[in-house]
């Protein structure tokens, strides 16, 4: 895969990866949402699925979390933070609370051991319905989320960034957590008011 940054003509920053779109820093309310959900439950140990721009990681950090693994599978993307290729990202990775490690988000959550996470945030594609990787369909599949809760303490959160409301998922997180929540995020977009979502299970099974 090859990830692409550039310089729009309105000014945003935009992140394209195998020349799709993955987001832009024009709207970034959800992507702080999915941070502030789990911080506002009192998770302090998060890992998260996909760096992209780094919003949900500056949401985590700026919010108090103790420590925050990043999975990120592009090496450009984890590379364009070191460099201050993207900007602030230096001080992102350099903070002691931050390991950003290199790979697939899946095999970063097996690595993890069990009841070792407050919370588990996934925001690597843009939900079950419309995905950029075919591959990523497994991350909102019940063995992964299964996967997922084992790795999060008793009283822990998982939650998904989804651009449309999905009821297949919150139905496999049902079959995991006790409670099942789903937090809806107006955005304007290119003039036009839609909704992104993030769907949440909390204390796992
Ligand atoms: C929408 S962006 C994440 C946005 C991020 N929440 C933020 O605040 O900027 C998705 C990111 O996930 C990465 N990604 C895609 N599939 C992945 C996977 N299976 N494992 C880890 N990272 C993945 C992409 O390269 C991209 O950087």
């Amino acid at each position: 895969m090859t990830a692409h940054l550039r310089r729009r003509v309105d000014g945003a920053l935009e992140l394209r990866v195998n020349g799709v779109f993955v987001m832009d820093d024009a709207e970034a309310s959800s992507e702080r949402l999915l941070a502030q959900v789990v911080l506002d439950l009192g998770a302090r140990d998060v890992l998260v699925g996909g760096l992209g721009l780094g919003y949900t990681l500056r949401a985590l950090l700026d919010g108090g979390a103790g420590r925050v693994i990043v999975a990120e599978v592009e090496p450009d993307v984890v590379r364009w933070f070191a460099d201050d290729t993207i900007p602030g990202g230096r001080e992102l990775a350099a903070d002691p609370r931050t390991a950003i490690e290199t790979g697939d988000v899946r095999d970063i959550v097996a690595a993890q051991s069990g009841m070792s996470l407050d919370a588990i945030v996934l925001d690597v594609d843009n939900g079950p319905d419309f995905l950029v990787h075919d591959a990523n369909a497994q991350v909102y599949e019940e063995d992964f989320i299964q996967q997922c809760a084992v790795r999060l303490r008793p009283d822990g959160h998982l939650c998904v960034w989804s651009m449309a409301d999905s009821p297949a998922v919150r139905g496999r997180l049902r079959q995991h957590f006790e409670r099942v929540e789903t937090h809806e995020v107006p955005v304007r977009l290119q003039g036009r008011q839609e909704s992104y979502w993030v769907l949440r299970g909390s204390r796992p099974r």
